[in-house]
């Protein structure tokens, strides 16, 4: 990866690290005049917001808009940028929970239900997700038509016709078998959906024009469902203090997963694939898509 391009995946981090340290600063002014009934909520909402993470939604947020001509790091897209963040967090907060995964570490630190307790998690959970909302309804740098617009990508892409339906698939496919058609679809609906709307809503908020939000469409599906494979195959052999969570918790739960059914060597195979089908997509794109190329090779050849 080329020094221009780290850059850039390392300056949208650090942005979207500062804007989220920002928000948690001022949820817990906002609530705090409610009383110290909402101390542990608001604790819990600065813990999962400031614990790290790869932010890899944010970052396509940024990547997306600068391959259709944005600046790319524009104040004007951290509202987006946020919104996908929280989702994504709101998500592995609930994923975590004794009723979903049960898992106990998330990002190298308790998971919010053990660093908290489980009412505190589901509603910070909760929280979340409707500020996420509220910072794209508050995007006041874009046209009211535009909010619209960003706010039902992240809805469909957040809700039972994305995200959420995924989760209650792979809760239902446990102890069962799928076929690898069936693994697909609820990897693209689990994962896919909102890293393929961390794209298209880059490329909204920066007009782009219908042709390459569809482009950006075909790259996010590719390296969405990129992304779950390699999720998948570090559950078999990352190591857990470079993952942050738990090492081997998907063949204890028995989930099917892409290792599961393909093999670690064939799941690899098929990482690969995508990632050639996500470049593939950009072909239209010159040098302005880079950060986007850079992170689909990150994606794949990530250890963590
Ligand atoms: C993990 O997502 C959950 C999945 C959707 C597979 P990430 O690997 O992006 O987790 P963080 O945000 O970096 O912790
Ligand atoms: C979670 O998938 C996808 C979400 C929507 C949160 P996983 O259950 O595989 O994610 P990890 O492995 O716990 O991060
Ligand atoms: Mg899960
Ligand atoms: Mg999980
Ligand atoms: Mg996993």
């Amino acid at each position: 990866m080329s020094k221009r391009v780290s850059d850039f995946l390392l300056a949208s981090k650090n942005q979207v690290d500062h804007r989220l340290a920002d928000l948690a600063a001022e949820q817990t002014t906002r609530a705090a005049v409610l009383g110290e009934t909402l101390d542990a909520i608001t604790q819990a909402y600065t813990y999962v917001l400031t614990n790290g993470g790869k932010r890899i939604r944010p970052t396509l947020v940024y990547a997306a808009a600068r391959a259709v001509g944005h600046s790319g790091h524009g104040a004007d897209l951290d509202h987006v940028a946020c919104a996908l963040e929280i989702i994504h967090t709101y998500s592995l907060i609930h994923d975590d929970l004794p009723a979903m995964d049960d898992d106990d570490l998330r990002r190298g630190r308790p998971s919010c239900h053990k660093a908290f307790n489980e009412a505190t998690a589901i509603l910070a959970g909760d929280a979340l997700q409707a500020q996420a909302f509220e910072l794209l309804a508050d995007a006041s740098d874009f046209h009211p038509q535009k909010r619209v617009a960003l706010i039902k990508a992240l809805a469909k892409a957040a809700g039972l016709q994305g995200m959420v339906g995924g989760q209650a698939m792979d809760i239902a496919a446990t102890n069962t078998d799928l076929s690898l058609q069936q693994l697909q679809s609820m990897h693209a609906y689990k994962t896919g959906a909102v890293i393929r709307a961390a794209l298209t809503m880059g490329g909204i908020a920066a007009d782009a024009s219908a042709d390459r939000l569809d482009a950006l469409d075909a790259y996010g599906s590719h390296i969405g469902l990129a992304f779950q494979v390699v999720d998948d195959i570090l559950d078999v052999k990352g190591e857990t203090a470079a993952l942050g969570k738990t090492q081997g918790k998907d063949s204890e739960a028995n989930k099917p997963t892409y290792v599961s059914l393909m093999g670690l060597s064939g799941a690899e195979q098929e990482s690969q694939r995508l990632l050639q089908a996500a470049i593939d997509a950009l072909w239209e794109f010159g040098a302005d898509a880079d950060p986007l190329r850079g992170l689909a090779h990150y994606i794949v050849s990530r250890d963590r």
